[in-house]
C-alpha cells in the first residue's frame, strides 16, 4: 500500500520519543492505518548539536521548509511561537494535516491556525497540547460533542501539583518543594511558567475553546500562581479536611447583574475535599474533571508531561491523521489487524485476580 510521508520538526524530549516509537512500532501503526508512516525527515536548528536519544542522524536537516513541502503530515514539536506558527501555516496551505503539542501556540493563536486549516480542508490535531498523555480533547471534541459541558475542574500542572502534594504530605516548604521538583526535572530551569500559573491558564483556554465552542483568548484566563501559598494554609486546609491544589477552572456562568451567559475561565489555588476524586492527585499527576448536563461527572486522570508519555498522544493524533488521509476517510480505524487469540477462555484463573495498591 501507499507510504504516507511524515515530517517531523524539533527532536527534543517528546521529538525524539516519537521518533524512536515510530522506528520501533511503525509496522504495526501501518497496519491500523492502512498506509505505511514513514519518516522523511526531522528539522532541527542544529545538526551537531549533541544528542543523547537514540535517533537516525541521516533524518536530520535544518532545511524545516523543503521537508514541510514534501510531507503528507507534519509533527511540530518544536515548542515556542516562531518559527513554529509560520511552519503550521505552510504545513496547511501545502496541503498537510499537523500534528503540535505546542499549547503556547495555541493559546495565543489558536483562532488563525484553526481558520487557515479549514480554509484550506486540513486538520490540526494537538491532543498532546493539554494534560500530555491524557486523552482529553477529543473527548471533549467529540465523545461529549453532543452533550453539555456545565464546568471543568483542571490540575493541568505536573509541577505544582508536585509542589502542593509534597507540602501536603510531607510537610516541605514551598521553595524545598520547588527544589525537589526541579531536582527531578518536573520544574523548568525557570519554573515561573509553571508556579506563576502561566502554563496552567494556557491549558484552561484550550480546554475551555473545547467544552464552550467559543474563542477563549489566553489574555481572558484569570491567573494566579501558588507562590503565595504558605506551609501554615496547607496546614490548616488539612485539619479542616481540604487539600490545596492549582485548580484550572472553566465554567458555565451568569452575570450577576445583566444576567448574561458566559463563561469563566481561570486558574488559582482552591481548596478541594479531601472526599473529591482530585484530591486523589498526587505526585507530578494530572487530571481533568469533567462535570456534563447529561453524561454528569468525568474523570481523566495520567501523566500530564514526559516525553514517552506525551509522544503517545502525539502517535495517536498521527495515526488519526494518517487515517483520514487513506481513502479520505476514516480508514481502518474499526477493523481488526492485530489477529491475536483470547487466551483463557472457559477457564478460571485465580491468578487474574489482582489486589490494587494506591501507588
Ligand atoms: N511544566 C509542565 C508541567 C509540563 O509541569 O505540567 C507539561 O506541560
Amino acid at each position: 500500500y501507499r507510504n504516507l510521508k511524515i515530517a517531523l520538526l524539533g527532536a527534543g524530549n517528546v521529538g525524539a520519543q516519537v521518533a524512536q516509537l515510530l522506528d520501533e512500532h511503525g509496522d504495526e501503526l501501518a497496519s491500523r492505518v492502512g498506509a505505511g508512516l514513514e519518516l522523511i525527515g526531522i528539522a532541527v536548528r542544529d545538526v551537531d548539536a549533541d544528542r543523547t536519544a537514540n535517533i537516525d542522524r541521516s533524518l536530520l536537516t535544518t532545511d524545516a521548509e523543503s521537508l514541510i513541502l514534501s510531507a503528507d503530515i507534519v509533527i511540530e514539536l518544536m515548542g515556542g511561537i516562531e518559527p513554529a506558527r509560520t511552519y503550521i501555516l505552510q504545513a496547511l496551505h501545502s496541503g498537510a494535516d499537523v500534528v503540535t503539542g505546542n499549547k503556547a501556540l495555541l493559546a495565543l493563536h489558536g483562532p488563525e491556525l484553526f481558520e487557515a486549516a479549514e480554509q484550506v480542508g486540513a486538520q490540526l490535531y494537538y491532543e498532546a497540547a493539554a494534560g500530555g498523555a491524557i486523552p482529553i480533547i477529543r473527548p471533549l471534541r467529540d465523545s461529549l460533542a453532543g452533550d453539555r459541558v456545565k464546568r471543568i475542574l483542571g490540575i493541568v500542572n505536573g509541577t505544582t501539583n508536585y509542589i502542593l502534594d509534597r507540602m501536603d504530605v510531607n510537610g516541605d516548604t514551598l521553595d524545598e518543594a520547588l527544589a525537589l521538583a526541579t531536582d527531578l526535572g518536573y520544574a523548568e530551569s525557570d519554573p515561573t511558567a509553571d508556579i506563576g500559573g502561566f502554563d496552567a491558564a494556557q491549558k484552561a483556554a484550550i480546554l475551555a475553546r473545547l467544552a464552550f465552542h467559543s474563542a477563549v483568548p489566553v489574555e481572558s484566563v484569570y491567573r494566579e500562581g501558588i507562590t503565595g501559598v504558605t506551609a501554615e494554609q496547607v496546614e490548616q486546609a488539612r485539619r479542616s479536611g481540604y487539600v490545596v491544589k492549582l485548580l484550572a477552572i472553566c465554567e458555565r456562568v451568569t452575570d450577576p447583574v445583566t444576567g448574561a451567559e458566559g463563561i469563566s475561565a481561570r486558574v488559582h489555588p482552591a481548596l478541594v475535599s479531601r472526599l473529591h476524586p482530585l484530591a486523589a492527585v498526587h505526585g507530578a499527576k494530572n487530571a481533568v474533571f469533567v462535570e456534563a448536563e447529561a453524561a454528569g461527572d468525568l474523570m481523566f486522570y495520567g501523566a500530564g508531561a514526559g516525553g514517552l508519555e506525551t509522544a503517545s498522544a502525539v502517535l495517536g493524533d498521527l495515526v488519526s491523521a494518517a487515517r483520514r488521509h487513506v481513502a479520505g476517510g476514516p480508514g481502518v480505524a474499526e477493523s481488526f489487524t492485530a489477529h491475536l487469540p483470547i487466551l483463557g477462555i472457559g477457564k478460571v484463573h485465580t491468578r487474574y485476580q489482582i489486589t490494587l495498591e494506591v501507588a
